[in-house]
């Protein structure tokens, strides 16, 4: 289907991997494996249909307390996948940046990270990845920053005009798989007036047509916005 009208910003909150694999008797990497054949997939599948920005929760600040070896599996893969899909992420006219803290993250990680910003400056379409990312984090660091610059009152729009994704509009769908009800530190600034969508399919399951459903779902909700 094409993107809906009123919706220019979609975010994915890419939950499930290690159930998907551990329902399969493997390691949790192979899910993590897996999602991330998924997460191309359905990243190439949202700019085909026209969505100019897309985010996607790749790490959380909290997912550190995993085991070691699970991190380092994540973080390989995630070079494994700049390597292989820049070229692609150039020819589709995609944008990548990064959203989250740099600090914490090993300096090889950072290198591809910055060449991938680098090689796709200034292309149409956006792709968000949130890495070691944390939506309390992320309002703090707007609020030091403003303090830095001497401000002694905020208001919403110092604070918008700080976030990671300025000047991105906000989310107006976000996605969720994998099931849980809740939102995981994941853009609490932006996700003020977002539509929600939740999926019990695990991540390295989801397709384009469960996309689809996601915008049908929201092309049915009334977003009022706190009017009638
Ligand atoms: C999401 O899948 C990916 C990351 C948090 C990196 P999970 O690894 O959280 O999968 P489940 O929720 O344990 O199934
Ligand atoms: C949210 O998933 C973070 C990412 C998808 C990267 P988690 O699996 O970390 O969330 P919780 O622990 O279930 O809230
Ligand atoms: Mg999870």
């Amino acid at each position: 289907m094409d993107c809906p009208a009123p919706l220019s910003h979609i975010a994915f909150i890419m939950d499930g991997n290690g159930r998907w694999a551990q329902k399969r008797g493997l390691p949790r990497e192979h899910g993590h494996k897996a999602g991330a054949e998924t997460f191309r997939r359905i990243v190439n599948y949202c700019g085909d249909i026209g969505i100019k920005y897309v985010t996607v929760y790749a790490f959380s600040t909290e997912n550190w307390k995993r085991p070691k070896r699970e991190v380092d599996a994540i973080f390989d893969l995630l070079c494994r996948y700049i390597d292989n899909y820049l070229p692609e992420l150039v020819m589709r006219g995609v944008s990548v940046k990064f959203i989250g803290e740099r600090s914490g993250i090993s300096k090889d990680v950072i290198k591809k990270i910055d060449l991938l910003e680098e090689k796709t400056d200034g292309l149409d379409k956006k792709l968000f990845i949130a890495l070691n990312y944390g939506g309390r984090a992320e309002i703090c660091g707007a609020v030091n920053r403003l303090i830095a610059e001497g401000k002694t009152k905020i208001n919403e729009d110092d604070i918008s005009s700080c976030i990671y994704t300025y000047p991105a509009p906000d989310p107006d769908l976000i996605v969720r798989t994998g099931g849980e009800y809740r939102i995981s530190n994941f853009m609490l600034w932006q996700a003020a007036y977002s539509e929600l969508y939740i999926t019990d399919t695990l991540w390295p399951d989801m397709t384009p047509s469960d996309v689809d459903l996601a915008l049908e779902e929201f092309k049915r909700r009334n977003r009022r916005y706190g009017g009638v």
